[in-house]
């Protein structure tokens, strides 16, 4: 009777054999890690909602991006705190923008670094919402403009990819037309096709200074309990040209990343989010949690739904255990 058992747990026994049957690898290359920069010379500030994660000058993050490929970091996504906001998010497109300047910094000092640049208004206007704004309403095709704008500015910069993130209709459609018919045809654009009004961006916020002034972001990112609706943001953006499209946030949304991987062609990114990363940092600090194993558990799964690109604030942390540990 017995010999009627089916055992896999042969395959469990030893961990070279756990190994061997692995179906999901986390590597160094399926990482990206995002930065943040600011104003001034010297200055590094540490967020104090997201430990490991700072506030940096041109100079300083630069410095950061060449440390972090030195650690084997092969992607970068930057934002920005500019010097002063405004209505019309000034700083967003300013040629000596604080984004600008780094991408040119980071082009020069770390050449073989792929230099995304998040394309959004929100760091920059004096509301703090991702758009143009008339009374309480955030202004869709107005906002356009701006967006393309902005992505130009970047891909003018020297960035290889943008990545808008504002969620208005037809940005898509809009920086494809503004990059091409600027010669930045080579330019490829992430779409951050599927993002939800999540609880979770509330470290972002803080690291960012882009906490909406009134109101919230709910009137132009998805309602968290919606699926169908997820499918058809994403296939607007890829008929609108996107190269790449994004689910966030991660770990709350596997089922959705999983469906956009089923369905569309094209790399899928999931963005790990700073809430997502704050919960494990804050567990692990109190002793509650094993940090390493929760980042790897947590960053293998978003891998598992379909993701074949992470953003994570715990980029260097997972190649530095991926690298230790040999396999993940
Ligand atoms: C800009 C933007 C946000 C995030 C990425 N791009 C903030 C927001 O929508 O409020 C969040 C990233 C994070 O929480 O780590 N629109």
């Amino acid at each position: 009777m017995t010999n009627l058992i089916h055992r896999p747990r042969r395959l469990r026994r030893l961990a070279a054999v756990r190994s061997l049957v692995r179906e999901v690898r986390l590597s160094r290359d399926d990482f990206v890690l995002p930065l943040f920069v600011c104003a001034g010379k010297g200055v590094r500030r540490e967020v104090s909602s997201m430990p490991g994660v700072f506030n940096l000058s041109v100079d300083e993050v630069t410095r950061e991006a060449s440390s972090a490929f030195d650690k084997g970091v092969r992607s970068v996504i930057l934002f920005g705190l500019p010097e002063a906001k405004d209505e019309v998010a000034t700083g967003a497109y300013a040629e000596d923008g604080v984004v600008q300047q780094a991408i040119r910094a980071i082009r020069t000092a770390v050449p073989d670094l792929v230099v995304i640049a998040d394309t959004c208004l929100c760091e920059y206007t004096s509301h703090g919402h991702c758009g143009v704004v008339r009374g309480s309403e955030v202004l869709n095709d107005e906002s356009l403009e701006l967006i393309a704008k902005t992505a130009l500015s970047q891909a003018e910069a020297g960035a290889d990819i943008v990545g808008p993130s504002a969620m208005m209709d037809g940005q898509v459609a809009a920086i494809r037309e503004t990059l091409d018919a600027s010669g930045f045809e080579h330019i490829a654009i992430m779409a951050y096709a599927v993002k939800y009004a999540s609880a979770f961006y509330g470290p972002f916020r803080e690291a960012a200074d882009s906490a909406p002034a009134f109101g919230d972001r709910r009137a132009y990112q998805m309602d968290p309990p919606n699926a169908r609706e997820a499918m058809r943001e994403a296939e607007l953006d890829y008929s609108e040209g996107a190269d790449i499209l994004m689910v966030k946030p991660a770990s709350v949304y596997l089922d959705i990343l999983r469906m956009v991987r089923d369905r569309f062609d094209v790399p899928v990114a999931a963005y790990h989010v700073s809430g997502e990363y704050a919960l494990i940092k804050a567990a692990a600090q109190k002793g509650w949690i094993d940090e390493e194993r929760a980042m790897l558990e947590t960053l293998t799964s978003i891998k598992r739904a379909g993701a074949d690109i992470i953003l994570t604030y715990y980029a260097r942390e997972a190649i530095e255990a991926i690298t230790r540990l040999g396999s993940v």
